[in-house]
This record gives structure tokens, sequence and C-alpha cells, in this order.
């Protein structure tokens, strides 16, 4: 069994639990920033293409305490590398360090760096490396004197389905706009609406969920170059994905103020391949309005840190408060943003709330209705 670690922004940790739970592997354990389970190598497959709100997928190779760094570098010597690295191998090391003595992100990587190449000396007879060849990235973490080590499977951060299209403005990660999805419920049955919709990331990623297609279908992965992973086990998991999928009639709406993101967003959707379900109009947010008794609304308004100024979010928010006043009772919102006079502005306080990381940026969810 191979240990695999799923990083994720914070507070979406159970999140990404159940996500894994649903595909089946096993011991799952939802720690700070991070996921563990326990899975086959065909998983590692699996976990790149499924997982619409982890980060990456690393596949652990040691997890031991290391307080110096002669322990760091014995623990690292004693991983069988050479089953893993062939001897023109790529083996570059990035990683981080938190509340632990070997505090020296760069030292930790020399050596580490330097022990990885000491195992594979011993085993290739080699004195040097060229690394010329497929890249496998080491990643490793320190957190509280216990050193996680291992082989970045994903490369590209998962949010990276391959439908984005460059030069966006603040747009929201696709990990992050899947987990707001996943918290709001939505399956796909309801009207949905993102009136500040942007480069369309939100419908779009509803479109993928309503659809059950695999997020990770349309873009490549690092361990797919691996030696030692068979070929096969990418093209079984793409299969049983795409077995999964559903073919419906879905009404998912997203309207912005500004015709080039509007562009953008039906640009994005036909490379997602969901342009068949997702209509995106330039539509101002003070003027939104629906006739369905029910439905569903996600979205992410401007902040006033990174797109307008602070005072204009909240006339904004005022605004649009005052719309969504008038949609009927069965509609349930979700709305991201760090804002903190989100709720006195809208001029409504939220059913229930929750705290999340936009990057480095602090939001709450503010959720409305039976959510
Ligand atoms: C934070 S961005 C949304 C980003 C989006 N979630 C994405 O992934 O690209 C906020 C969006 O609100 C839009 N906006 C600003 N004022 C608006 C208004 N009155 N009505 C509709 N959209 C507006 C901006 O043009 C911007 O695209």
């Amino acid at each position: 069994m191979i240990t695999y670690e799923i990083p994720c922004l914070l507070g979406l940790e159970k999140l990404v639990a159940d996500e894994i739970k649903r595909l089946g592997l096993a011991d799952v354990r939802a720690e700070n920033g991070r996921v563990l389970c326990q899975g086959s190598w065909a998983d590692c497959a699996r976990l790149n293409i499924n997982l619409r709100c982890g980060a990456r997928v690393i596949a652990l190779l040691g997890q031991f305490p290391a307080r110096s760094f002669e322990e760091l570098f014995q623990g690292v010597r004693a991983i069988p590398w050479e089953e893993f690295l062939p001897r023109e191998a790529a083996f570059p090391v990035k990683g981080y360090s938190i509340s632990s003595q070997l505090h020296s992100v760069p030292a930790c990587q020399s050596i580490i760096k330097k022990a990885v190449v000491e195992r594979l000396k011993a085993h290739y007879g080699m004195d040097q490396f060229p690394e010329t060849g497929t890249k496998y990235q080491i990643r490793f973490s320190v957190f509280k004197d216990q050193v996680s080590i291992g082989l970045d499977a994903s490369g590209e951060g998962l949010y990276k389905r391959g439908y984005r299209a460059v030069g966006v403005e603040a747009p929201l990660r696709e990990t992050l706009a899947a987990a707001l999805l996943t918290l709001s419920r939505y399956r796909g049955r309801d009207p949905f609406c993102d009136p500040f919709c942007g480069s369309g990331t939100i419908p779009i990623e509803a479109a993928l969920i309503a659809k059950n297609r695999a997020p990770g279908l349309d873009r490549r992965f690092d361990a797919q170059k691996w030696a030692f992973l068979p070929p096969a086990c990418w093209m079984d998991a793409a299969d049983e994905a795409q077995d999964r999928e559903f073919h419906g009639q879905y009404d998912i709406w997203g309207g912005d103020i500004d015709p080039r993101a509007v562009d953008i967003a039906r640009d994005n959707a036909r490379k997602a391949g969901v342009d068949d379900c997702v209509r995106f109009e330039v539509a101002d947010a003070a003027q939104f309005h629906r006739d369905s008794p029910y439905g569903q609304l996600v979205t992410n308004p401007p902040y006033g840190e990174r797109l307008l100024e602070r005072q204009e979010a909240e006339a904004l928010y005022r605004a649009f408060g005052k719309a969504w006043r008038t949609l009927p009772a069965g509609w349930r919102t979700l709305v991201l943003s760090s804002h903190t006079e989100f709720e006195r502005c809208f001029g409504k306080p939220a059913d229930k709330k929750r705290k999340l990381y936009n990057g480095m940026i602090k939001c709450d969810v503010f959720m409305y209705g039976n959510v």
C-alpha cells in the first residue's frame, strides 16, 4: 500500500477527505492543510484525475522525526529511491518547514538532495547524475520536527484543469470554486446562477459536477511519465471516470458586467467541454432577478482589495443585496468574500458561516437558505 498526501487549502480538509473516501481509498485522515490516505499505485491515477478540491497528489515514501541534519540525511538515505528513480531521472527538491528545529528550507533541500544522490550512487555505481530524463519532483515538509517526503505525482497543481485562459484578473482557483459548490451541495438538479462570474470558474465547475465529469480528464500529470507506473493505470482511471459521466439537461448561468470577462468565460467553457450546458451573459448584479421558485446561487463578488476600492465593493453589496431579496424563498445562496462588512452591507446576516483561505486571503463563506 502507498501512503498518499493530498495538500489542500486551509479549511477544505474535510471536503477533500470526503472526496477521497468516495473514491474508496483506505485510512483517510484529515490534518491541517492536508489529507493522508492509503491506496495502490493505480489509485495515483484515480486521485489525480478525479479530485476536485485537493491541491496535488504526493506519493509519500518516508515519514520520520528529524531534529538534526544528520537525522534528516539518514532518514532520506534509508528510502529505496532506486526503486523509483531511473539513472537519468531529474529529481529537484521542493518543500517547506513549519514550527521545527530544521527551519532553513534551502539547507533541508541540499541535505535531502545529497542523501538521495548518495543512495543512487551506491545502487547505480555512478558519481554524477546528469538529470536529463523524466522529472520526479521530490516534495518534503517538516512540521513539528516530523518529516514527510515523497514524489509529486501531479506536477502542475490540480487547480489547473487546462481550460482557463491566461491573463484573467482575480480568478478563483478551480479547486476553491469546486469546494464552494460542494459546500452548497449543488448536484446539477436546480437552476444555478453566479451573477459575478468573471472568467466563469464557478459555473464551469458547476457544469463539471452536474455532468459528473472528472476534472483531470483534459490535462497531463507528471506521474504519467514515471517508468515504474504502468501506463494502463491512467487509461483504466480515465475509462472508469468517463463511465460515470451523466448526460442531462442543466440550467447553469453566469453573468458579469464586464463584456471581456463574459467572452473569456464562454471561451473557457468551450475549452472545458461544457459550453452546451452553461450560458454566460453581460448583466449587472444590481439588477439580478430570477422567476424560478427555487435554485442555487454561488458567487464570489469583488472584495475591494484587488479589483475595486472597499467603498465601491460595499455599495455593490448593498445593490446586490437589494436585488437578491426579490428572489423566491426556495433559493439557496453561498457568497465567498473577504470583506469584513459583507453581511452588514448585503443587508442580512448569514444563516451559516465558514472560514476559508483564498490563497493568502482569509475569507468567509456566507450561506443563506437551507444550506
Ligand atoms: C472576484 S471577480 C470573480 C472571479 C470569478 N469567480 C473567476 O473565477 O474568474 C468579481 C467579478 O465581478 C464583476 N463585477 C463587478 N461589478 C459587477 C456588477 N455590478 N455586476 C456584475 N458583475 C460585476 C467583475 O467584472 C469581476 O469579474
